[in-house]
């Protein structure tokens, strides 16, 4: 990756700091409101929420627990389509938790449809999921998450933790990635 290829892929931003700021703050007091003292278990879903988790987690106020995650899932083309792989599992049982999955985006929703499968089997006092983005156009399973900070049409998008091939998901904005540097 050049940097001029680099700087290409970037074809405007869509959500901003300012923007991304006011709604996790708004995000932290909802979660205060809907926990009123009892202790969390934030669940990050690697490598995507990385971002959104750090900032959730500093805007909530009620007693939290951090663990993490990482999931994979496969499209059509060569591998089995829709399926999901868990890469990295939690540690700990969480039957004496309240839990809330924090993920980057819900696209086709296979993978949260996935994961909210596993973690309700293992049996939380509560489990409610939250999500910076939302392609509702993109939905291949019934999925809703309860919180989605964003809804957003069905465009490629990166920054904030989300990536192309890697990259940008350092860029502190969300931005429309432009697929004609692709290749
Ligand atoms: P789903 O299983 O189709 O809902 O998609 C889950 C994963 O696909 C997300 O966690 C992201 O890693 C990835 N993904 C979906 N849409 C985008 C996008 O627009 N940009 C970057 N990654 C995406
Ligand atoms: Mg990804």
């Amino acid at each position: 990756m050049t940097q001029d290829s680099y700087v290409k892929g970037i074809k405007r931003i869509i959500i901003n700091e300012d923007e991304i700021r006011m709604k996790i703050s708004e995000a932290g007091k909802y979660i205060d409101s809907l926990y009123d003292g009892k202790p969390i278990l934030l669940v990050g879903i690697l490598k995507g929420c990385f971002m959104f988790l750090a900032d959730l987690a500093r805007a909530v106020s009620v007693p939290c627990e951090v663990a993490f995650m990482a999931a994979q899932s496969y499209y059509g083309g060569t591998d089995s389509s829709g399926s999901v792989d868990i890469n990295m599992d939690l540690k700990q049982d969480i039957s004496g938790y309240h839990v809330i999955i924090a993920e980057d985006i819900i696209d086709t929703g296979r993978t949260l449809a996935e994961i909210v499968r596993r973690l309700k089997e293992r049996d939380p006092l509560s489990l409610r999921v939250i999500t910076l983005l939302d392609k509702p156009e993109r939905r291949a399973v019934d999925f809703k998450a309860d919180i989605s900070l964003f809804t957003i049409e069905d465009v490629f998008v990166v920054g904030y933790g989300l990536d192309c091939g890697e990259y940008y998901r350092n860029l502190p904005y969300i931005a429309e990635f432009n697929t004609e540097t692709i290749n």
